[in-house]
Formats: structure tokens, C-alpha cells, sequence
């Protein structure tokens, strides 16, 4: 039985929740929980999809800020990615992955001078420009270094694309990118500025895009800017329609369809020149990941129903910071006609925002049982902490009838290592 919609790589076999071929039950006792399983194969599947909806000459940069875990940016570059970065932490990261760092973009919002010195060494394809004092300070980092900055400016098209209002990035009161007033003169001052090159525009609306149409509705603004003025066009190759692709969470509807978007955009892009950049994060890793938890104990109040596990928030943020909804299975698949009711599943966090799902429709569950929160490879161990000292978990990348330890559970003296007493 497969039990999320949008991936077949997550299933029950004779009763037991497997990633591909790896019994989830086996891997919690070798390794523990709260451990992070992925399989490979999903990640596989949906490069595949990707490559297949944007063609060939596409860069897809994955968002490293959704899992950056160093054998999934290798993973991620054998399968012919490039990297979407956010820091120059991140790029570290690539460099300690030992990953080509010529096909990522750079897209802090606010960028420190070593950041863009770093990326500079780095020879990274395109910095997007976000503000206007941005102008000033690439062009005399680009002096320093004694090398053009290739840009692309990240345009504020006004497009709400409808999703949670704290991953909504493209509306004009967020702080990301230039509107297309601002955006007109900054481009003039980049064609006078010797050291910088505008080489394509970049727009990033939010996440969970469910349908092409906000993607549609930016590129058409884009298009239109660029009309405005040659200067606007010169040198302009690349245009970049961000991440935010949706990947439902469980519900299939909430897949985006790729193929429809490629479909949509790669003609209009063609009739310009423009060579798409896509920066997916969740498509690519979402549905991948599950965080397998152990059930501490089972209790009623108020006619109230919760499992507390083991899993926390400090593991699993998501659901606390956006309300997100996350499928929650049992790694023993309960019996057909079997009983379920409303269950909160929440962890041992002292905070009420502490739940990893409610009122789930779930089976009896008593102490020793194990759960999976599915599609949790994305924005879960990424956005982990140490919050109630507690441990970040383990993970674990399964490949066909193989599981490898990508990451050990942190010791208890990793959480102080840093800190000074005396
Ligand atoms: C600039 C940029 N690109 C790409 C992404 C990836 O988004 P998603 O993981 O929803 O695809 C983000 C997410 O915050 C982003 O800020």
C-alpha cells in the first residue's frame, strides 16, 4: 500500500513501513530516534521530472536552505544540479561536499562583503541582486577582486501567489527583490558600472505553488520590463522563476505540475534567448524524507487524544511555524477495519506549539510504537535545533535494499562543544 499520494517510494510490505526496500522498523532500532530516512529514488524520480518538464539546457539549482546535508548535494550534483544559495555558510557547504560551485546562484537577501568575496573566489553563475545598495557594494567588491559580478536582478513582480503568508516572497511589501520602478534604475546604473555584468532577471514568489499561473503572471511582468528599454535586455541570458514548486503534503492536488509549467514558459523564454533557472527545494526533497519517531506514551485529557513521541519540534519545526500538515503513519501497518480517532501527536518540547500533527485520524497507539512523519525530507533537518538541549537526529539515505548513515545523532557534548565556562 502506498501512503502518500505523490510517492511510491514510501510503502507498506507485509505489514511494515519500508523506504524502498529498507524496513523503517530496523532502521529506528540500529540507529534510534527521531532519525530522518530518505530515499534516493525519490529524489531521483523528481530530478527526472524536473529535467524532463525544463529541458536539457536548464540549471536546476537546488535550494540548499531544504536539506544540505553533504551527501545530498553530492547526490544532488551527480544527478546534474546546480545549487541555489543563501549564505556563504551554504557555499561552504558545497566546497566541503566537494561539489562544482560554478552553476549556483546566489540569492541572500542581505549579503556580507565576505559572502560575495567567497562566491566571487568561487566563480559562481549569477548573484541576484536584491536592493540598491547592493549596486555600490558588488561593483567595489567586483573592483577588489578584478572581476565582473554577473547579476541577475531579482525583480518584486506584485504577484501574491496565494500560499502561507510567511513563505509568500513576491507580493510588493516583502522584503525580497526591487519593484519594477526601482528595478528600471538599477539596471542603468549596472550597464554604467565597470565591474558589473546583467546576465538575467530572477523572481521568487513563494512556496507551494500549486498551478503555473502566478509563474506565468511574473514571467509576463518580467517580459514586459525587459520591453521597456534595450538596456534592460543587453546581455541578459538567463531567466530564473525561482522554487516554491508545491508538492501537496499529502494532498495530490497540491503537486504542481511541472510539465504544464515547462510547457508553458520554455516558448516564451525561447522566443527571447533566455536559458530557464528553476530553484526548487521541496519538490526535489519533500516527499523523500520521513521522520521516524517512538511513541513515549498515549494519553486522554479533556476527551482529548495525544501520542507523545519522542520527535519534536526542535526536529520538525514545520507544522509550529506554519501550521503545516504533515501525513503521520504507524510503522506497523494496523489491520484492516482497524479503529482510528482523532489523535494530536506532540513531543516532549515544553512549548503547546510542540505537535508534529492534530486530530489525525489514527490507530491505537501505546508506548514502543513507531510513527512516521512523511515528507519531512525538506525544510526538517535544515531548520533543526537544540532547543530543550536536546539532540538533533540522526540520518539516514536508503538506496535500493541499502541504508547508509549520512549523519550520527549528535553527543550530548556537541551542544556545549562551543561554549566557554571558564
Ligand atoms: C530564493 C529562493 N529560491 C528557492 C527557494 C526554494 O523554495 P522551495 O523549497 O519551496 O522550492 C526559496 C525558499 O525559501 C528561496 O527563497
Amino acid at each position: 500500500m502506498t501512503l502518500h499520494p505523490a510517492t511510491e517510494h514510501f510503502r507498506y510490505r507485509s505489514g511494515a513501513l519500508q523506504c524502498e526496500g529498507v524496513d523503517l522498523d530496523q532502521l529506528a532500532q540500529r540507529y534510534g530516534t527521531p532519525l530522518y530516512v530518505y530515499s534516493r529514488a525519490a529524489v531521483e524520480q523528481r530530478f527526472a521530472a524536473l529535467r524532463h518538464a525544463f529541458g536539457p539546457e536548464a540549471s536546476i539549482c537546488f535550494a540548499v536552505k531544504s536539506n544540505g546535508n553533504l551527501s545530498m548535494l553530492r547526490l544532488l550534483s551527480e544527478l546534474g544540479a546546480g545549487f541555489d544559495l543563501v549564505s556563504g555558510g551554504e557555499l561552504r557547504r558545497l566546497q566541503a561536499a566537494g561539489v562544482p560551485t560554478a552553476g549556483a546562484v546566489f540569492a541572500g537577501v542581505a549579503k556580507a562583503d565576505w559572502e560575495v568575496r567567497e562566491a566571487l573566489a568561487a566563480d559562481i553563475l549569477l548573484f541576484n541582486l536584491e536592493s540598491e545598495y547592493e549596486v555600490d557594494m558588488l561593483e567595489a567588491l567586483g573592483a577588489e577582486a578584478g572581476r565582473p559580478v554577473r547579476l541577475a536582478v531579482r525583480l518584486n513582480v506584485d504577484v501574491d501567489a496565494g500560499t502561507h503568508d510567511y513563505i509568500a516572497t513576491g507580493r510588493k511589501h516583502d522584503k525580497f527583490g526591487l519593484t519594477l520602478d526601482r528595478a528600471a534604475v538599477v539596471v542603468e546604473r549596472i550597464a554604467a558600472a565597470p565591474h558589473l555584468e546583467l546576465r538575467g532577471y530572477h523572481v521568487h514568489l513563494g512556496s507551494l505553488i500549486r498551478t503555473p499561473g502566478p509563474y506565468l503572471a511574473a514571467l509576463e511582468r518580467v517580459l514586459e520590463f525587459m520591453d521597456g528599454a534595450a538596456v534592460r535586455r543587453e546581455g541578459v541570458r538567463y531567466y530564473d522563476c525561482g522554487g516554491g514548486f508545491g508538492t501537496g503534503y499529502g494532498d495530490p492536488g497540491g503537486l504542481l505540475d511541472v510539465a504544464a509549467l515547462g510547457r508553458a514558459m520554455l516558448p516564451l523564454l525561447a522566443a527571447r534567448g533566455l536559458t530557464p533557472i528553476v530553484e526548487p527545494g521541496r519538490y526535489l526533497i519533500a516527499d523523500a524524507g520521513a521522520l521516524v519517531g517512538e511513541v513515549l506514551g498515549a494519553k486522554l485529557s479533556a476527551g482529548r487524544r495525544f501520542a507523545l513521541v519522542d520527535a519534536a519540534m526542535n526536529d520538525l519545526i514545520r507544522p509550529a511555524l506554519y501550521g503545516a500538515t504533515h501525513p503521520i503513519v504507524p510503522l506497523r501497518e494496523p489491520p484492516d477495519g482497524a479503529a482510528r480517532t482523532p489523535c494530536d501527536v506532540v513531543g516532549p518540547v515544553c512549548e503547546s506549539a510542540d505537535f508534529l500533527g492534530r486530530q489525525l485520524a489514527l490507530p491505537e497507539l501505546a508506548r514502543g510504537d513507531r510513527l512516521a512523519v512523511l515528507a519531512a525530507g525538506a525544510y526538517g533537518f535544515s531548520m533543526s535545533s537544540n532547543y530543550n538541549s536536546r539532540r538533533r537526529p540522526a540520518e539516514v539515505l536508503v538506496h535500493g535494499a541499502e541504508a547508509r548513515l549520512i549523519r550520527r545523532r549528535e553527543d550530548f557534548a556537541d551542544m556545549w562543544s562551543q561554549e566557554i565556562d571558564r
